[in-house]
């Protein structure tokens, strides 16, 4: 059975003011269904491997949220980082502990805040992955038809076989510009990269050791404290160390032996609010309310209060407003691309 590494670090300003930096969007009931994504990635994963086997790794300051929300999983597969050090060296790092327990391990890894909805297609294809992933230094991941040029994802060109299930990667985008995602998506032969991945351990470390031989040595080098009460001063001084890199620009990129597996289980990203408008139940006018609220006039907006205040709004089209805690956002729902800056700036007014 699999290794499963939850990446559970990451901050999702994009969701900001719900999700808050003390609060990310992992860590949330966005969908109203009871369980937060991250329970949702791990119930999910259940269905293919046994509880001893989950490593979630997280941020210090998380540490307590999934404690509290994954109470099944033992405090010593929660691994903690003590800086934000993006998803190679989370991933250096549980692959690293896992190959000194078992270097014969099978791994999937996977991002904590991702919406499946269609569960046994999803557990069909990451069992495709595992198989495609026992060829020795293969590194599959698992590709999503595009609908849209979204620059926030990686762009897997992969080439065209009918027969092979797992497909070869010939070229990896993380991030293009908006010009290179619209040709990318109107050239046909592009998927979006999931941002989950399957391989053996051997493999992964491999390709460490190849492309980021500096992250290789840090985490190699741990292997004398992982699971001794030296563990967490090692960690804490590696991390100083590691470079802030992802996945996808350390060894996605760079790799010529990715394989792309191409899944169609209703995934969404739920990286925006517009992603997450899209998902709701909607009224006429094609409004999201989670909110007592009186509308006119109003049409394509998400009204989101956490407070039992009565809202009323006139006149308003593709709007969000949401408040939270002590902020209350009024924005074009399609805003993304400032949501950085109305952090930032906020942070600064208290
Ligand atoms: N432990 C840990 N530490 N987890 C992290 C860290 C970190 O420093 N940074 C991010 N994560 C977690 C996030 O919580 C999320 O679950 C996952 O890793 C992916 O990180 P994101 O920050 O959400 O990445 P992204 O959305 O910009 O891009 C990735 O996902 C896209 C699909 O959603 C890439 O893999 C893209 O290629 C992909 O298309
Ligand atoms: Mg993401």
């Amino acid at each position: 059975k699999p290794y499963i590494v939850i990446m559970a670090g990451g901050i999702g300003s994009r969701f900001w003011p719900y999700s808050r930096h003390e609060k990310p969007k992992q860590f949330l009931d966005i969908l109203g269904t009871g369980r937060t994504l991250l329970q949702m990635t791990f119930d999910r994963f259940l269905n293919i491997t046994d509880v001893d086997r989950f490593f979630v790794v997280t941020n210090k300051k998380y540490e307590h949220l999934v404690r509290e929300q994954l109470p099944e999983i033992p405090e010593t597969q929660i691994l903690s980082e003590p800086l934000r050090r993006n998803t190679a060296a989370c991933i250096a790092y549980a692959s690293y502990k896992i190959a000194k327990k078992d270097s014969q391990a099978q791994v999937v890894v996977t991002p904590a805040d991702h919406l499946i909805l269609k569960e046994s297609n999803f557990i069909q294809k990451i069992k495709q992955s595992l198989s495609a992933a026992e060829i020795e230094n293969h590194l599959i991941t698992i590709g999503i038809k595009p609908n849209r040029p979204e620059t926030g994802y990686g762009y897997i060109q992969y080439i065209v076989n009918e027969k092979a299930e797992a497909k070869k990667v010939k070229t990896f985008t993380e991030k293009p510009n908006a010009k290179l995602a619209k040709t990318f998506l109107e050239s046909g032969d592009f998927v979006w990269n999931s941002g989950m991945f399957a391989w053996h351990v051997k493999s992964i470390i491999h390709a460490f050791e190849k492309f980021m031989p500096e992250v290789a040595e840090i985490f190699e080098e741990g292997n004398t404290y992982y699971d001794t009460e030296k563990e967490e001063a090692y960690i804490n001084k590696a991390y100083t160390l590691v470079k802030n890199v992802s996945i996808d620009y350390g060894i996605m990129e760079k790799s010529d032996q990715v394989y792309v597996i191409l899944g169609d289980f209703g995934w969404s990203d739920l990286g925006s609010w517009m992603s997450l408008h899209e998902l709701q139940p909607k009224d006429k006018g094609n409004n999201v309310v989670e909110a007592n609220a009186l509308l006119y006039d109003t049409e394509n907006s998400y009204i989101k209060v956490n407070s039992d205040k009565l809202v009323v709004v006139q006149g308003l089209n593709n709007y969000l407003i949401n408040e939270s805690d002590n902020v209350l956002l009024i924005c074009k729902l399609d805003a993304e691309k400032k949501f950085r800056e109305f952090v930032i700036d906020a942070k600064s007014k208290g």
